[in-house]
């Protein structure tokens, strides 16, 4: 696993950027091939949607990173109250680093520590080692990795009687389908020992308008985040999509509680992505789903611990913009034999 450093030519990430490639290539083939149409969200962060997507945080009708963060900075003495000492922090998806300060800040002024930010892009983990570089209680390791082996290689480092606390904030968690996001908690517990922690970041269901606001904000910054999936399929695999045919479409479930984003196909078209072997004809008005952002209600988080191997301990809720951030603690492990 590529553990982060500034070597300028490391032919294993050579490697690993190539393998990137074919599982990007393979991923459209399979979901522009499905009906409907549908892109994996994770997709939409390449260097340009991440950039995109910082500038999203910064809209006013995106309340939902202030929210977090206003979270972490009032509460953070009152969570690592909460928190056992010599303890390993791994964040997964750690972005710039800039709301998790609050917290290492908090921790670093109890005790030194050691920070793992998980992320599969370099540009992330750089930016996060600028931000928390003077953080001296806090020795930064970055990890360019999937979420899961990373936090793979956070556990293997443990030593007797450290704790691992995991952060995953900013609702990430939302973007996972019902079924998947248990199954990720889940898996996360599995790389956890009973007594280590995570503490999570929810966005909490609200009213529609404002909701749909924050998707579609009036500068047409999300729909240039939606819309760069497209660019990237030019750029990466030889697309060749023109952006002026598809328009950014934000849709809100209300039973499934989910803001779902979509690129809408503004006339007849046909579409060649060379590197996925593929040629696609859209029709007017034929959509391609490109996330979707699961709204929580504050009484589903215990059921959600429960079910995935936590115990809730402790919740923040922003005032503001409604936002929960949960401290869930790692239940004893399951009876093997016990049914599931
Ligand atoms: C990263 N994630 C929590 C964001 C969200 O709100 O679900 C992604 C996003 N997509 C469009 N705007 C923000």
């Amino acid at each position: 696993m590529p553990v982060f450093d500034a070597s300028v030519h490391n032919p294993r990430r050579v490697k690993a950027a190539r393998t990137a490639q074919d599982d990007f290539a393979r991923a459209v083939r399979a979901g522009l091939s499905r009906s409907p149409r549908e892109l994996p969200s994770t997709y939409l962060y390449d260097a340009v949607g991440s950039a995109l997507f910082e500038v999203i945080t910064l809209l006013p009708e995106y309340g939902l990173s202030r929210a977090d963060e206003r979270l972490l900075r009032l509460w953070a003495q009152a969570m690592v109250q909460q928190l056992p000492r010599s303890l390993l922090v791994a964040e997964l998806g750690s972005g710039s680093g800039r709301k998790t300060r609050w917290l290492l800040e908090a921790l670093a002024a109890r005790e030194r520590l050691s920070y793992f930010p998980i992320d599969v892009s370099a540009t992330a983990l750089l930016k996060c080692r600028q931000e928390l570089s003077e953080l001296g209680a806090v020795s930064l390791v970055g990890l360019e990795a999937s979420y899961l082996d990373g936090l793979q290689e956070v556990a293997a480092r443990r030593r007797p009687g450290q704790s691992l606390l995991v952060l995953f904030l900013g609702s990430t968690i939302g973007n996972f389908s019902t079924p998947q996001a248990e199954h990720f908690l889940r898996e996360i517990r599995r790389r956890q020992e009973p007594g280590d922690m995570l503490l999570i970041g929810t966005d909490l269901e609200k009213d529609v308008q404002t909701m749909l606001l924050a998707y579609a904000d009036p500068t047409g910054v999300t729909a240039a985040f939606n819309l760069n999936l497209l660019a990237r399929i030019n750029r990466e695999l030889g697309g060749d999509f023109k952006l002026s045919g598809f328009e950014h479409v934000v849709r809100y479930d209300a039973v499934g509680r989910r803001i779902e984003m979509h690129l809408r196909s503004r006339h007849r078209q046909t579409v060649s992505i060379p590197a996925a072997n593929l040629v696609c004809q859209f029709r007017e008005g034929e959509t391609i789903w490109t996330e979707t952002c699961h709204k929580f209600r504050i009484g589903e988080l215990a059921g959600m611990a429960e079910r995935t191997g936590y115990v809730p301990l402790a919740r923040w809720v922003d005032q503001e913009w409604p936002f929960a951030e949960s401290l869930w603690v790692a239940a004893p492990n399951a009876d093997p034999n016990a049914d599931p």
